[in-house]
Order: C-alpha cells, then sequence, then structure tokens
C-alpha cells in the first residue's frame, strides 16, 4: 500500500485536546514533517514534553519529536512576534532550525488586533479570542494583506510548503497534518455567528498546507469526552452552575476548563452526539481520538490498557463507536504523552 499522510482535526468546538494526541503521534509514528493548517494563534495547543508544559499557538505541536521538520501552511495567519517568540520558547527543541512558513501566509498586524478587541460586535457579541484573525482574514479577502514573504524577520524561515508536503508524500515520507480549532467553529459549519472566520473541516486544512484529498489516507477526529466552549454561542446541554456544584466530576472538570489562549472560563456540557454525527460526517473521519476518558472515568487516570479500563468507561466508549459508525482508535486518559490507549492496527499505521 501506498503511504499517504494523516490529517488530525477538532471535532467540535476547539481545545479536545489536539496538542496532546498529535504530540503522542508524533512521538509514536515519528513523522518526518508534521505540518500545521488552521487560522492562526487563535488557536492554543498544550503540549506537555520533557515535563513541561507549554502553550504553542504558531508552531506545530509535533515539536517533541526533534527528528520532524515543522512546517506553517500558506492557509494559516502568522504573527511574527508570537510565532517568533515562540521559537526562542521552544530553543531546547531547536524549532529554529526546523521551522518553515509558507512564504504565502498572511500575516497579522497590531491594527488586527485593534480592530478586532476595539469592535464591539466581535469583542462582545462574538467574543473573539482577540488575536487579529478576523480582521487580518478580512483584509486577505480584500486582497490588501501583507505576506510572510514581506516580513524580513522571517526570511530564513520562508518555504514552498505545498510543495514539500506534496514532495514528501510522493517519496513515501511520513507526514502528519495537523488543523486548529474544530468543525463548530467553522464560518460555513458551525454555530455562525458565533464561529472562527474560517473553514475548520478537514478539507479546510488540507487545503491550507496545499494539498489534495487523495493524498490522505486517515482522517482522525478529536473529540473530547464531553464538550467545552470559550467564547459566544448557543452551547447544547450546557451544564448550569447549579449542577455543576452538585457534582465533583463536573466542579473538577469546569476547575480545570480554562482558555489556553485567553485564560477564559469554558463552559462545560455533555458529550452530544448529533453534532458529533454531523462533525464525523462533514470531516470524514476515518477514525476517532477520544481525550479527557479520566475527568469523567476518575478510576481511568493514566491506564494504558484498554481491558484495564473500567466497565462504565467502556461502554461509554463503545457507544461512541456504535452511533457514529467510527472506531475509537487513541484513548487519552491524563495530560502526559503517557497516558495514551493506542487501538490503531499495526499493519495500517507502519
Ligand atoms: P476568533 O477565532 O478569535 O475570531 O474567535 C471566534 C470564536 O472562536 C470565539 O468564540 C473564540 O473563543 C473561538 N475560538 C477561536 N479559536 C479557538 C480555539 O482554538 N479554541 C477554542 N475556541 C476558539
Ligand atoms: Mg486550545
Amino acid at each position: 500500500m501506498i503511504k499517504k499522510a494523516a490529517v488530525i482535526v477538532g471535532g467540535a468546538f476547539g481545545d479536545e485536546g489536539k496538542g496532546k494526541m498529535i504530540s503522542y503521534l508524533c512521538k509514536k509514528d515519528k513523522p518526518d514533517i508534521v505540518v500545521r493548517g488552521g487560522v492562526g494563534p487563535n488557536a492554543g495547543h498544550t503540549v506537555i514534553a520533557k515535563g513541561k508544559r507549554y502553550g504553542t499557538r504558531q508552531v506545530p505541536s509535533g515539536f517533541p519529536n526533534e527528528n520532524a521538520r515543522l512546517l506553517i501552511g500558506a492557509g494559516v495567519l502568522v504573527n511574527p512576534e508570537v510565532l517568533l517568540g515562540e521559537v526562542e520558547k521552544l530553543k531546547e527543541f531547536n524549532v529554529n532550525s526546523r521551522l518553515g512558513v509558507d512564504y504565502r501566509c498572511t500575516i497579522i498586524e497590531e491594527e488586527h488586533k485593534k480592530r478586532d478587541s476595539k469592535s464591539a460586535y466581535l469583542r462582545e457579541k462574538v467574543m473573539t479570542t482577540g488575536t487579529g484573525c478576523g480582521p487580518a482574514n478580512e483584509d486577505r479577502v480584500k486582497r490588501i494583506a501583507k505576506r510572510a514573504e514581506d516580513i524580513p524577520e522571517l526570511k530564513k524561515y520562508l518555504a514552498d510548503v505545498s510543495l514539500e508536503v506534496n514532495c514528501a508524500i510522493d517519496s513515501g515520507k511520513n507526514v502528519l497534518i495537523e488543523g486548529t480549532q474544530g468543525l463548530s467553529l467553522s464560518v460555513y459549519y458551525g454555530t455562525y455567528p458565533y464561529v472562527t472566520s474560517k473553514d475548520t473541516s478537514s478539507s479546510a486544512i488540507l487545503s491550507d498546507v496545499g494539498i489534495g484529498p487523495t493524498k490522505v489516507s486517515e482522517v482522525i477526529v478529536v473529540f473530547k469526552s464531553y464538550l467545552s466552549r470559550v467564547g459566544g454561542g448557543y452551547l447544547e446541554g450546557e451544564i448550569s452552575d447549579e449542577e455543576i456544584k452538585k457534582s465533583e466530576i463536573w466542579k473538577k472538570i469546569h476547575e480545570l476548563e480554562r482558555g489556553t489562549v485567553t485564560g477564559r472560563q469554558r463552559r462545560v456540557a455533555k458529550f452530544n452526539f448529533k453534532l458529533a454525527k454531523n462533525s464525523v460526517m462533514i470531516n470524514g473521519a476515518t477514525q476517532i481520538a477520544l481525550t479527557c476518558l479520566d475527568l469523567l472515568f476518575p478510576e481511568c487516570s493514566k491506564i494504558t490498557d484498554y481491558e484495564k479500563l473500567s466497565g462504565d468507561a467502556k461502554k461509554y466508549m463503545k457507544n461512541i463507536e456504535k452511533k457514529l459508525g467510527v472506531p475509537v482508535t487513541l484513548i487519552s486518559t491524563g495530560p502526559e504523552l503517557e497516558s495514551t490507549i493506542d487501538r490503531r492496527k499495526p499493519e495500517k499505521f507502519n
């Protein structure tokens, strides 16, 4: 079988734990390239590496795999200050020598951030992250935005990411494509107008990095074992403050749910099958990664063997598999990379 790339995307409102899943896959599968698609620095991926917690907003979450080339696709918005700050912060991972930024990436300028946080509609209604992504995408569409190739500080990182990624796939190399946000935040398929400024489906992520759908064999959709949402917009089945107070499990979940980028409190709800079904359909999921199982089932914390999960947790998972018709191949039982159950079939994945 010809090797193809895998794409991993968020199934709902972002913050599903993609950062951890991606860094797990990078450590396990050792891809030659990890390439980031998605919107831009509005997304925060949390990665625990070398015993420390890192929140990356621009650098691909695959950085703990020190042999991988780290690329940012043309569709992604780049804030040079944020990106260069992360390169510096991740010095011990040698990111500087492995990073490539597509020369066509649109640049976020100070003025975009101002427009994002000064607009009452964006700030108070949509409750954006204030990182300037929406206004920068506006200027890209108007064809007045700057691109990475116009920024001297980015010169040494400039690359033709689509060419690099296509050549790598064609020569049998292993490529992992990471998305940001989640389908419920897509400007097309999400809870409009409470959405981000771009489509966030797997197809859009492929477009961001410049490869066609025939180049991908696996679409991994990440769901959390419950739902969380930061910012404005309706959240079906939202757990009320009263309910949170009454349940130890929800109390703990609520405490842990704070935005990586903004530090805002996230709202929480039960897993929603209608939402998940739609997400699996539009993303074309071939596998599901289920995260934070340990928060819903504390007895499963740090378990790495599927058979050792509690009966309730197994039942919960099997119900998801049955209702969505897609196998749950990866299960996260804690924030560390080691707390992962990997049920993928070895012959299919390296
Ligand atoms: P924007 O993407 O900053 O324009 O924000 C639009 C909406 O998407 C707001 O409700 C944000 O909270 C939400 N959002 C954007 N990026 C993320 C993310 O990475 N995780 C969770 N929510 C996000
Ligand atoms: Mg996040």
